[in-house]
C-alpha cells in the first residue's frame, strides 16, 4: 500500500510555516500519525512551537476523524532564548520581554484552515501529562531537548499510548556530534522498556510502536 502523504495545500502550509520539522520527517511523521488514526484514539504532539508539525498532525487527524491535540508553554526552549542558536526574534513579545509563540502558532492555524481540527493546550508538559487521563493513539514528543524535559515528557506521556499505537521522538542523534543527546536517551529507554518497538527511522525521527505494557 502507498504511504499516506498529505495534501498538495496541507504541504504547502506546512512548508510556509515557522519551525524545526524539515519535510523528509514531516512525511514520515505524517504517515505515522495517518497510521495511528486508525485505532480512533487522539493524536497528541509535545512541542507546538509555532505550529509547523502541527498541521501535519491535524491534516492526519482529521483525515481518521480524531481529536489532534498539541501542547507547549509557547515560551521557547532554552535553545532557542535570546543569545542562543535558534532564537528568532520575532516571535519575543515586546510587553513582557519572553518568547511568545502562540499568536504566530494561532496564524499559522488560521492560514492552513485548521483552527477547527487542534486542540492546543498552554501548559508545562509534565502537569498536562499528570492531568491527563486517557489513552491516545499517537504521542510525538518535540518539546524541551534537555535530560529534565525530555525525561518529564517520556515519563508524561509514554503511559498514555495506548496497546498498537505510535510513539514518535524528535532529534534523536546517536552521535552526539550531530545533536544533543536527551531524545536519544529516552528512546533507548523506550526500546529498554520491552513495552515499544521500533518501525521506523527516518533521518532524526524515530517511529515506535507499544507491543506490551509497560511503562
Ligand atoms: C523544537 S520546538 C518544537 C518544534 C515544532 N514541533 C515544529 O515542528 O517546528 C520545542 C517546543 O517545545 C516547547 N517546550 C519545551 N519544553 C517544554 C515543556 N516542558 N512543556 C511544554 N512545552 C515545552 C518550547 O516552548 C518549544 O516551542
Amino acid at each position: 500500500m502507498a504511504p499516506a502523504t498529505p495534501k498538495p495545500e496541507i504541504l504547502a502550509a506546512f512548508e510556509a510555516a515557522k519551525g524545526f520539522m524539515p519535510v523528509r520527517e514531516g512525511l514520515a511523521l505524517y504517515e505515522a500519525a495517518a497510521g495511528a488514526g486508525s485505532l480512533g484514539l487522539p493524536l497528541l504532539e509535545v512541542g507546538t512551537y509555532c505550529g509547523r508539525s502541527t498541521i501535519l498532525l491535524a491534516d492526519a487527524a482529521r483525515e481518521a476523524g480524531v481529536a489532534a491535540i498539541t501542547v507547549d508553554h509557547h515560551r521557547g526552549s532554552e535553545e532557542q532564548q535570546p543569545g542562543w542558536e535558534y532564537h528568532d526574534p520575532s516571535v519575543v513579545d515586546p510587553e513582557v520581554g519572553l518568547m511568545d509563540t502562540l499568536p504566530t502558532f494561532r496564524r499559522t492555524l488560521h492560514k492552513a484552515g485548521l483552527e477547527d481540527r487542534v486542540i492546543a493546550i498552554v501548559g508545562r508538559s509534565p502537569q498536562v501529562a499528570a492531568a491527563w487521563g486517557g489513552k491516545l493513539g499517537f504521542v510525538f514528543i518535540d518539546g524541551g531537548h534537555t535530560d529534565e524535559h525530555a525525561a518529564g515528557d517520556y515519563e508524561g506521556w509514554a503511559p498514555h499510548v495506548a496497546e498498537g499505537g505510535t510513539l514518535a521522538i524528535h532529534d534523536v542523534f546517536p552521535d552526539p556530534a550531530d545533536g544533543g543527546q536527551a531524545p536519544y536517551r529516552i528512546y533507548l529507554r523506550a526500546l529498554a522498556s520491552g513495552a515499544f518497538e521500533e518501525v521506523s527511522v527516518t533521518d532524526s525521527l524515530r517511529i515506535l510502536r507499544r507491543t506490551a505494557p509497560g511503562i
